[in-house]
């Protein structure tokens, strides 16, 4: 069987549904039993990560990190990591650190068997004690709508980022993507922030938003710490 292209929206439907969870969760308005909630599915769906990845999406994800324009020696955050999905793209850049932190257990203990050397945290992003100006870049790659307190993790990310430091916010399937995983999804899902809210938002956490590409495929912002 060939390698797939893309992923479709139709067989994560029906891999959502395998797990036969109902949607009536009652509390999900309360971030700790959505963030729960979340790292148990991500622990139940860990298979679905551990499959080669579409040609279209490999391709995607080596694009948003050269958009980057990473440089040798720098300190590089995951967040939302995953399987480390990102990180064969990042060690080409010859990093000098790479720290991922994820909600999911079962994702990060994926991610630290495949590299060893990655430091790791199972913590929500808002939550993650590293210290102030020790982060050079922070990739944020098809996590922007599982944040439940996107506030909590933008100051945090302005605390940790240096001056002069850069936030990517990344999908490698694009807005559309994402607003029909919304639907599948058995928990709620934020969609992609358009360019003049996402402007706004991140000039309130001390970023300059410098590039924004939001292609039927694909989406990339890249914020500067000023
Ligand atoms: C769709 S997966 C994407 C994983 C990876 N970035 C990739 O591109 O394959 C989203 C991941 O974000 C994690 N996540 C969701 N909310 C988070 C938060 N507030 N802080 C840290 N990780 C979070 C989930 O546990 C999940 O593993």
């Amino acid at each position: 069987m060939s390698q797939k292209q893309s992923y479709d929206l139709e067989s994560i439907r029906k891999m959502i549904q395998a797990l036969g969870w109902d949607k009536s969760f009652s509390d999900l308005q309360e971030l700790e039993s959505y963030n729960k909630i979340q790292s148990r599915f991500f622990d139940e769906v860990i298979n679905f990560f551990e499959q080669p990845l579409p040609s279209e999406i490999q391709a995607n994800l080596e694009r948003i990190v050269a958009l980057t324009t990473l440089k040798p020696g720098e300190i590089i955050l995951d967040v939302g990591a995953g399987t480390g999905v990102l990180i064969p793209h990042f060690l080409r850049y010859k990093p000098k650190h790479i720290i991922a932190c994820d909600l999911s257990a079962k994702m990060l203990a994926v991610l630290k068997k495949k590299f060893p050397a990655v430091e790791i945290y199972q913590t929500d992003i808002k939550d993650l004690r590293l210290p102030d100006a020790s982060i050079d870049v922070a990739f944020l790659n098809a996590v922007w709508p599982n944040i439940g307190d996107k506030s909590g993790a933008l100051k945090n990310l302005s605390r940790i980022i240096k001056r002069g430091g850069r936030l990517v916010i990344s999908h490698p399937e694009g807005k559309e993507f994402v607003k029909g995983l919304k639907k599948a999804m058995p928990f709620p899902l934020d969609t992609l922030p358009e360019q003049s809210e996402l402007k706004k938002l991140l000039k309130r956490f001390n970023f300059i938003l410098q590039l924004y590409i939001d292609e039927p495929r694909f989406y990339y912002a890249l914020g500067a710490r000023s």
